[in-house]
């Protein structure tokens, strides 16, 4: 089943480097773009906004709208990009996103959801899929989450995402939401005991393989937000642990493998800490990590940089010392 564990679409976190670099250490898990906006796609540079290295599948794209019709041009888009899956985000609670009329305030409009899920499926073949929270302000009530769910159900979605916390809408900010709303993760486990033949992901607060081995007993999958881009190395014992797999990369492999990556990414243009950012957790944890992180804060942001430049810094980057201390 792929979506056993997957990574959490995040903004400004799960772009297409982030995913090439998360691939790299986990072959098994699914991974998730950051929200893209409908319109953008309608409107903007879709291969700058869409376009990936076939390395990181399967990805979903995650979208955010409200437009049927944009959303379901989107989809449409995403299929002929490549993407193995559309998710709709029904979510997010920032001010900004609630005045567009997307995110979690969608919770609000059930039928209005409905019709965009129906178009979207209507133009690609690919599973089409939302993520949502379990209520929002003081609408937190099991049945009327229980209703949200049914009336998108009959749309013919079969993959629902739960973050199992309610989202309080224009009260907090992003951050508090994420934090604050206490998590009810027996919500999604009900969730799951009322839909047996749907599948039931759940997201929020997941750190560590054991609570992954306790919720699959009661869902069909996990998704880690934070965890996975703050200590990227849990999908290595991810590998092992949930997906039996015991060829995984050491972390100074990891970086050996990004290398190439980086180099023919200068070529096309990209900055070195565009890339290098998201590996900054890399060595959470070990011995010398701090090494690691200072280097690379120090030396990243190098401008104009080329192929020479970065040979001479992953030269110096302390990651042999700090694997050798490790042992
Ligand atoms: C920096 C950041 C950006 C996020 N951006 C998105 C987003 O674009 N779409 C979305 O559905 N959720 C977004 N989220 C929420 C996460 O997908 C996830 O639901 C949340 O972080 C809870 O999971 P966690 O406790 O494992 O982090 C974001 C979270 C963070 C921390």
């Amino acid at each position: 089943m792929k979506r056993k564990v997957s990574v959490a679409p995040m903004m400004d976190c799960t772009d297409r480097h982030e995913r090439y670099f998360l691939r790299l250490i986990s072959k098994n898990t699914f991974l998730y773009t950051e929200m893209i906006v409908d319109e953008a796609i309608s409107r903007g540079n879709k291969k700058k906004l869409l376009e990936f290295n076939i390395n990181e599948k399967p990805v979903a794209l995650q979208l955010g709208g409200s437009s049927p019709k944009l959303l379901a041009e989107a989809s449409r888009v995403g299929e002929e990009f490549g993407y193995d899956e559309i998710n709709l985000n029904l979510g997010c609670p920032s001010k900004k996103v609630e005045k567009n009329r997307f995110g979690a305030c969608l919770m609000k409009e059930p039928n209005l959801v409905a019709d965009c899920l129906v178009k979207m499926q209507s133009k690609t073949k690919l599973p089409v899929t939302i993520k949502t929270r379990i209520g929002y302000d003081n609408v937190e009530d099991y049945e009327h989450f229980y209703n949200f769910i049914s009336i998108l159900k009959q749309t013919g979605v079969k993959t629902f995402i739960i973050h199992a916390r309610k989202a309080m809408l224009g009260k907090f900010t992003p951050k508090q939401n994420l934090n604050i709303p206490p998590l009810k993760y027996d919500y999604v486990y009900r969730l799951k005991k009322d839909f047996p033949n749907e599948e039931i992901i759940i997201n929020g607060g997941i750190k560590s393989v054991e609570e992954i081995k306790a919720h699959l007993e009661k869902t069909d999958g996990i998704m880690i937000g934070r965890a996975a881009y703050h200590t990227p190395y849990l999908l290595a014992e991810i590998e092992k642990e949930i997906f039996k797999n015991n060829n995984v990369p050491s972390r100074q492999h990891i970086i050996e493998q990004l290398i190439p990556y980086i180099k023919d990414e200068i070529k096309k243009g990209t900055r070195i800490n565009q890339i290098m950012r998201h590996t900054l957790g890399l060595f959470h944890g070990q011995n010398g990590a701090s090494h690691w992180k200072k280097y690379l804060s120090e030396n990243m942001c190098v401008r104009d940089a080329d192929v020479q430049k970065i040979d001479h810094i992953m030269d110096k980057i302390k990651y042999k010392k700090i694997e050798q201390r490790v042992g």
